[in-house]
């Protein structure tokens, strides 16, 4: 069975954009691949966290992720720091990293913008997220689209650690969805939906009432010419909300354009809301009986347990083949 790994930083607010992007395909892969699912808290303390809310946060990731299917009976779920390894491994291959490539990332260009100096640790952001997959000789990682590149580079670092120290890693593969990789923001659709954007109607969480859901999406940018049609340049909010719906409610885009033919944007957001909400309540409902139990913690507990098992044989595997310890 081919392995899979992601994560999921706990840093509040997790998203459609998350769900649609990312989470809905840890359920998909468990039927027939070993998976392994994180919560990469030490990603989310590259940026400054409230102890008290990271903590929270990391119960609510890993309660979302129950919610939505991931079967930890089928699927390992663990706390990253509960985990030693992925630190360790980190510093080897911080070792084997350039910090031109690093300095390359978009995502470390975007989060240091206008800041004076940015944590180092933003920086090697990329390198503890190739430590996670690499550890777990990850065949796949099932991720949104705005994690290509720290894909590429995870694979720039097994190749060279292979090529140049020994044929020690498994060289992972990326897996996009076809429709989802890209969500966009509700109110400037040409930025990607995000956890951290001030506007709380540019996303629609998926802990949100429905009230909150049908402002957000009564809200949405669209255009003036009232026609749905998809065409991400020209129309790049209503193709969100179309991209949107067709996956909650398994439409096709064709089948969208025809069905709302000579409708207006007014009756097409209505129906969006209903079918938004459809697809949230199930998992709201279960989240609210998983996020309060003892279970929650068990399971964590044994997935860190399990996670651990496979960390400790690759961590020594790396380290033999670099000439490290006794
Ligand atoms: P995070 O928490 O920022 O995002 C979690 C997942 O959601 C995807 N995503 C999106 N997909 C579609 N549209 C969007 N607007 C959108 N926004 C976010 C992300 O691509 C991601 O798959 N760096 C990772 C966390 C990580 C990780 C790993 C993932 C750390 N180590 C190892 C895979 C394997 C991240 O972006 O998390």
């Amino acid at each position: 069975m081919k392995r899979v790994f992601s994560g999921v930083q706990p840093t509040g607010n997790i998203h459609i954009g998350n769900y649609l992007g990312a989470l809905r395909q840890f359920v998909e892969l468990q039927e027939d691949h070993e998976c392994i699912y994180c919560i990469v808290d030490e990603h989310a303390i590259t940026l400054p966290q409230d102890p008290k809310e990271l903590r929270k946060h990391i119960l609510d990731v890993a309660a979302l992720y129950l919610s939505i299917g991931v079967d930890p009976k089928k699927s390992i779920v663990f706390v990253q720091s509960d985990v030693p390894a992925h630190a360790e491994l980190s510093w080897i291959l911080t070792c084997n990293a350039y910090t031109g490539e690093l300095f390359r990332m978009t995502q470390f260009k975007s989060k240091s913008q206008n800041k004076e100096s940015a944590p180092a640790g933003l920086l090697m952001y990329p390198v503890l997220m190739a430590s996670d997959i690499l550890l777990y000789d990850t065949d796949v990682v099932p991720v949104g689209n705005d994690q290509k590149q720290h894909i590429e580079l995870t694979r720039d670092l097994a190749i060279r650690v292979n090529n140049t120290v020994k044929k020690t890693f498994v060289v992972p593969e990326g897996r996009f969805m076809k429709e989802g990789a890209r969500i966009m923001s509700l109110d400037e659709p040409t930025q990607k939906m995000s956890k951290s954007a001030e506007n709380i109607h540019s996303r629609i969480s998926l802990l949100d009432d429905a009230n909150k859901i049908k402002k957000s999406i009564m809200k949405a940018t669209t255009d003036s010419d009232g026609i749905i049609k998809f065409d991400v340049e020209n129309k790049p909010g209503v193709s969100n909300l179309m991209n949107i719906y067709s996956v909650f409610s398994g439409k096709s885009i064709e089948d969208l354009e025809k069905e709302y033919e000579g409708r207006g944007y007014g009756d097409f957001k209505k129906d969006l809301v209903e079918v938004t909400i459809e697809a949230l309540a199930p998992i709201q409902e279960l989240y609210a009986e998983i996020r309060e139990s003892q279970e929650l913690i068990d399971i964590l507990k044994d997935g860190a347990e399990r996670a651990n098992a496979i960390a400790i044989k690759t961590l020594q595997r790396v380290k033999d083949n670099f000439g490290l310890g006794l």
